[in-house]
């Protein structure tokens, strides 16, 4: 991967060449690209779709492409498969209402105890309705959810079960496809949060064979909205949440209209990621080019983050909270750890001077870090690299960290 030339890409790097971006899991750098794409739509597109006017059926125009790219990258069968919202939490809240209507009082859903809230949070609040909720807890000395641990929980009454693709805390990576094809095997579905992953891999929900899918574009290189993919069959049995005439996915899913300008620049963000795969600009938007991005991401971020976790690794008073091996197969280059008597707020204040953004807490996984009882540690510290990150700033992070480490 040529990371001049992707640093270059995102406009942060010049305006901003020393501060070190290391809280990506949060939100990543947005690239020019997006940038670009989002004060164009507003230019040139700001009218109001479905009129017959010129202006408004070249918006609808462009926005359809902007949404084939999503689609593309996806790799969803079909366009009304995407649905796009202000976040993951509010997709994930309005799939819940959604589903949750065609339920009945003692049926069941499974969620992990590793999760962000937003594949928790809206699952437990049909506890008031009669459905049971049921917690996948991690085994606290592999940090893995157990497949076994699952099919103890699964009954003839499991509609969905719930599962991040990678924790945004521990960075593995869960057998999407094991695991769904399984819960598929006892009659369920899946909703899984792909928030974690989508910086770093590629998705395929087809490959997956998933039926809920979603990710933050604000954490993949774009602006501040949600985007979820849920299989077609499925989407035109549920009733949506939207005005009672609407009636077709996606729009029975997005009340009121959604940030079309937003909506444009994820495709710019498609764009850029092919881009990188066909190492040339305007390449076209296809499989092939996002496969080939993705490699080189996944390899250069196995290499990038390899000598923080040895570092790290080998350090007696630190633990690693998640597995320390650095492959691309296993993790992304989200990692955590805590040390055995600094807290992790005092860790993140003593790097905040090198200009240097790392993050500590729950991160919204907060039954996560209640379960392995980092609470009182006051949560992990978090660095979370993506693809424009450099070896020199992780270098740059290791000696900060070895000036308090000793
Ligand atoms: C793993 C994970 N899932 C879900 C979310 C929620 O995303 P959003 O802010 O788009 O609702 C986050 C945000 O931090 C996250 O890290």
């Amino acid at each position: 991967m040529d990371i001049n030339w992707v640093r270059a890409q995102f406009p942060v790097f010049n305006q901003d060449p020393e501060m070190v971006f290391m809280d990506n899991a949060g939100g990543s750098q947005t690239v020019g690209h997006a940038i670009t794409a989002i004060s164009e739509y507003l230019t040139h597109y700001d009218v109001q779709l479905g009129a017959s006017y010129s202006t408004s059926a070249q918006a609808a125009k462009i926005l359809q492409q902007a949404t084939q790219a999503v689609q593309t990258y996806l790799n969803a069968a079909h366009i009304d498969e995407v649905i796009v919202g202000a976040s993951s939490t509010s997709l994930v809240r309005i799939l819940c209402l959604s589903l949750a209507q065609g339920w009945q009082a003692g049926d069941e859903v499974i969620v992990t105890d590793v999760d962000h809230e937003c594949n928790r949070a809206a699952w437990f609040e049909l506890e008031k309705q009669g459905i049971v909720v049921k917690t996948w807890q991690v085994n606290p000395q592999t940090y893995e959810l157990e497949t076994d641990a699952l099919l103890d929980l699964m009954t003839n009454s499991t509609k969905l079960v719930c599962f991040t693709h990678v924790s945004n805390i521990l960075g593995s990576i869960n057998p999407i496809e094991q695991w769904t094809q399984l819960i598929h095997q006892h009659g369920a579905q899946v909703c899984v949060d792909g928030v974690a992953y989508a910086p770093h891999r590629l998705i395929d929900v087809q490959a997956w064979d998933v039926d809920y899918y979603y990710f933050s574009t604000y954490k993949t290189f774009g602006p501040h909205q949600g985007v979820m993919y849920g299989k077609r069959d499925l989407l035109n049995q549920l009733p949506g949440f939207n005005h009672a005439f609407i009636k077709t996915s996606p729009y029975k899913f997005q009340p009121g209209n959604v940030n079309y300008e937003l909506c444009y620049a994820m495709g710019a963000v498609v764009q850029y990621l092919c881009d990188l795969g066909a190492g040339k600009r305007e390449a076209e938007i296809n499989r092939y080019h996002l496969k080939n991005a993705y490699h080189q991401i996944a390899q250069y971020e196995a290499e990038l983050i390899n000598p923080l976790i040895k570092y790290l690794h080998q350090h007696p008073a630190i633990n690693i909270i998640g597995i320390n091996q650095s492959t691309a197969e296993k993790r992304v280059a989200t990692l955590s750890f805590v040390h055995k008597n600094i807290d992790s707020k005092t860790i993140v204040e003593h790097v905040d001077p090198y200009q240097i953004g790392i993050r500590f807490g729950d991160f919204y996984a907060v039954e996560l870090i209640n379960h392995l009882g980092l609470r009182e540690k006051q949560g992990v510290v978090r660095v979370s690299l993506a693809h424009y990150n450099t070896a020199d700033e992780v270098e740059k992070l290791i000696k900060s960290l070895k000036v308090l480490f000793l």
